[in-house]
Order: C-alpha cells, then structure tokens, then sequence
C-alpha cells in the first residue's frame, strides 16, 4: 500500500521536474524564437525567397518535439548545424551566376532608389553569397585546417568572437578592421548589455569607444562555459539554431593594409611592444630597439610592411601564438563551415548591407547604423602596398588568405600573383 504511494508520489513529483525544466529552457529560448519567426515569415511572403515549400515543410517539425529532443539527446552530434544544411536542398541552383558576376552586380548597381526591387535585389546577392559560402564548404576537395572539424570540437576560446543578443535572437561574429566597432556598438544598444547612468544606451555613437573593446561588455559564446557548465554547448546549438546569424567580412588583402596602418602606422604602444619589437629585431636586424613606440617612431624606426607580411609568413610566428585577431584569417575566428550564417555583409558594401540588414533584423526602427567618417583603406591601394613585396611572398600570403577569399567570393588578386 504505502510503497504504490511512494511509487505516485515519486511519478509526479518526477514530473513536475520535467515540466519545471521544459518551462525553464523553453523562456531561455522560446521568446527569441517566435520574434525570429516573425521577422522571417514576413520577408518570405514578400515573395523574397522562392523557396516556401521546403520551408513550410521545416515549420511543420513541431518546435516543441524538436527542442525535447535536443534537450533528450545531448551528445549526439547529428543535430548539430552542419546537419541542418543538409536538411535544406539547395537554392535553386540553375540560375547561378558565377563570382565575377556577382562582384559586377554589386559594383554596378544603383542603390540610391528603395524600391521593390531594390530590396528583392538584396535578398538576391545574401542568397548568392550564402550560396557561395555553403558550396565551397560542401566542396570536399577545396580543403583548409579545421574545414572538417565539428561544431563540437571547436575549443571555447575559438568561440570568443560571436557575441550574443538575446533580446532579439541575434548572434554577431566579429571580425577586427571590418567595420567591426560600430557593429558592437549596435549590439550593445540592442542588447542592452552597458549602462549609462543607470539606463541602457540608445545611440550607439554615445558608447566611448573603450567600453566598445571591453570584452566584459559583451556576452560571448566563450562566456557559457563559466554561466551553464556543461549545458553551454547545448545552449549555443539551440541558439545558433533559432538566432539570425550574421558577420561581415573584406577583401583579405585589403584588411591586411588596413590593420598595418591602424597598429603600425599609428602609435601604438600595446602593439609597438607586442609585435613590432620583435619584428625589427628579427627582420630589419636591429639590435638597440627602443622599448617604447614614441621613441621608436622619432628615431625614425618603423616596422615597413614588407616587415609585416614577413611576419605572417613566418613559420615561427603561428608556433609562438596564433595570429593576433586583427590579421587572423575570418575563417577561425567564424567558422563559417560549422555556423550557417544568414547574412554576409561585406564592407565594400558596409551602408547597404548595414540598412538590409537592420531591416531584416527588424530592428530599423531602432537605431541607424553609425556612418564612418574614418579614411578607410581602400582597395585601389592594394597594387601600392604591395609593389615592394616580392612576388614569391605574395603568393604565399594568398595561399595562407585563400580560404577567406573563396568563401566569401573575393576573386583572386591575379594581377598581384603573376609576373
Ligand atoms: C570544388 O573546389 C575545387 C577546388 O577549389 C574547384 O576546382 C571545383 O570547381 C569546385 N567544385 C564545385 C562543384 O564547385
Ligand atoms: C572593462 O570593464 C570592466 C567592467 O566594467 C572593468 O572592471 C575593466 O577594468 C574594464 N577593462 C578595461 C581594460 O578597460
Ligand atoms: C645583420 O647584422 C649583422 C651583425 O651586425 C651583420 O653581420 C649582417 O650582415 C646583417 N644582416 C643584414 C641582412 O643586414
Ligand atoms: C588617408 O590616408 C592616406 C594614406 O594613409 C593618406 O595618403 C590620405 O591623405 C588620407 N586622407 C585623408 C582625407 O586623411
């Protein structure tokens, strides 16, 4: 008698754990997820994507069954994002124009005008550089380190660089000299994550810049190990599943100039004792180097650029640590092959992007993206830069850069790899 009651009581308290911790789980996620659905069911029946029945067959998986089951399978890798691209068939992959193409579409087009067009035109070119993304990644016999490596296996402090918005289901993956401070000022508006005098900054050009770099201020991938223990990487899959996903990128060569004048052109203290002092030790054969850059830079000692990139090919270097964030290839630091990004900004086309991109977010509303009054490193300067680098470097820098160019459609720079 008492032991079928204790056997009842233990059922229900059992399952009011259960319930308890679907409840839990499901506020940690739900909310985000239905504001995403919104957002994106909206841009389908614009008639953007042409591709409503195999979603419609992805919105029939009961989200409730799907997230059970992921909270009941931990450990099993299938459900990890590689899976879900194979989940949906390619994009109608007829009409595919090559890379050139593409680069002359965005060169060529007048974005002055917001028309229905305009806005189908952008869906367009996000569709052809995911595409592009997800080709060369299925592409067995285009290969780079850690191309085949699970989401699973990528070590925390890899994950350092995707920042997370929780408030509207977003996930930011950085990268250094892309635009990347007025991006994180956009998410710490949107977040909420820094205070000013007790309430939440608005404007994200009210953010001092150094608040921006702090990485306290950011909620980052690598930060759930330290706040869920061992349910982080089952918290970021679901994340990464529900959330909008996005990063913008540039020409490879071109970031290179650009963080060349920004950490060794400029005074730089931090870097002129990280990186340019051994640099002037090892390759310009200086012996007396100064130990602090004002010095440096009045005894008319700089690191040139030839200094640099024989930096980066140096085998020593990547022995010692590996590359500093602001030259290290976009493909570590966002492992585009195991997150399935639904946009791709690039800076070459940073103001419309921006704009396509808030309003996808549903966020344009909200905030304007802050426009850059900086010089920026342009790409017609890349012949310049590179005429005193020999040709043997440069095309061992494009063989270190490649994988960045080709998934994300650089073409490559013939005209600096040929005699
Ligand atoms: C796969 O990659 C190789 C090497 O980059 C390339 O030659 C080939 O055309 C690619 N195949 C497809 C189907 O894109
Ligand atoms: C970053 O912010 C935290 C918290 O506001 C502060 O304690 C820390 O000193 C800041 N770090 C830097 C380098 O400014
Ligand atoms: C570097 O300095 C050493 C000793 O001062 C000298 O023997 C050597 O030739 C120099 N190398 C170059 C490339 O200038
Ligand atoms: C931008 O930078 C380049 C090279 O660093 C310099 O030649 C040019 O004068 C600068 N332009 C402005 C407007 O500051």
């Amino acid at each position: 008698m008492t032991k079928a009651r204790l056997f009842r009581l233990s059922v229900v308290v059992g399952s009011i754990f259960m319930i308890l911790l679907i409840i839990v789980y499901w506020d940690n996620v739900g909310t985000a997820h239905f504001y995403l659905h919104t957002t994106f069911s909206r841009s389908h029946s614009l008639g953007v994507l042409p591709t409503a029945a195999q979603d419609d067959d992805q919105e029939a998986l009961s989200d409730v069954d799907e997230f059970l089951e992921k909270l009941l399978s931990s450990g099993l890798r299938q459900n990890g994002p590689f899976n879900r691209k194979t989940e949906q068939p390619p994009l109608q992959a007829s009409s595919k124009p090559g890379l050139g193409n593409l680069e002359e579409n965005v060169r060529g087009y007048d974005w002055s005008t917001h028309d229905s067009r305009v806005s189908l035109d952008r869906d367009k070119l996000q569709d052809e550089r995911r595409r592009t993304l997800k080709e060369f990644c299925a592409n067995s016999s285009f290969t780079f380190p850690t191309k085949e490596r699970l989401f699973e296996d990528i070590p925390n402090y890899e994950l350092n660089h995707l920042i997370v918005d929780d408030r509207h289901g977003i996930i930011y993956c950085y990268v250094p000299k892309v635009a990347c401070t007025n991006w994180k000022r956009v998410m710490i508006v949107l977040s909420e994550s820094l205070l000013d005098q007790g309430a939440p900054y608005t404007d994200p050009l009210d953010i001092p810049r150094e608040h921006v770099h702090n990485t306290s201020t950011h909620l980052t991938f690598n930060k759930f190990w330290r706040r869920y223990g061992k349910f982080s990487r089952h918290l970021m899959k679901i994340k990464l599943k529900k959330y909008t996903k996005f990063l913008f990128v540039r020409d490879p060569f071109v970031r290179l100039i650009s963080a060349f004048r920004s950490k060794f052109e400029l005074e730089n203290e931090e870097f002129y004792r990280r990186f340019a002092i051994p640099m002037l030790k090892l390759y310009s054969n200086h012996t007396n180097v100064p130990t602090s850059v004002s010095e440096a830079f009045e005894a008319g000692l700089r690191v040139s650029f030839p200094d640099f990139i024989h930096y980066l090919l140096d085998p020593r270097t990547e022995k010692m640590a590996p590359f500093n964030e602001h030259w290290r290839q976009v493909y570590r630091l966002c492992h585009p092959c195991q997150i399935d990004y639904d946009f791709v900004g690039k800076l070459e086309t940073l103001d419309e992007d921006a704009a396509h991109l808030l309003q996808l977010l549903n966020v344009d509303k909200l905030l304007h993206f802050p426009p850059s009054y900086r010089n920026r490193t342009a790409s017609s300067w890349e012949e310049d830069w590179f005429a005193k680098i020999p040709l043997a470097w440069r095309q061992q820098l494009y063989k270190l850069y490649e994988p960045d160019f080709v998934l994300f459609g650089y073409p490559k720079p013939e005209h600096l790899l040929k005699d």
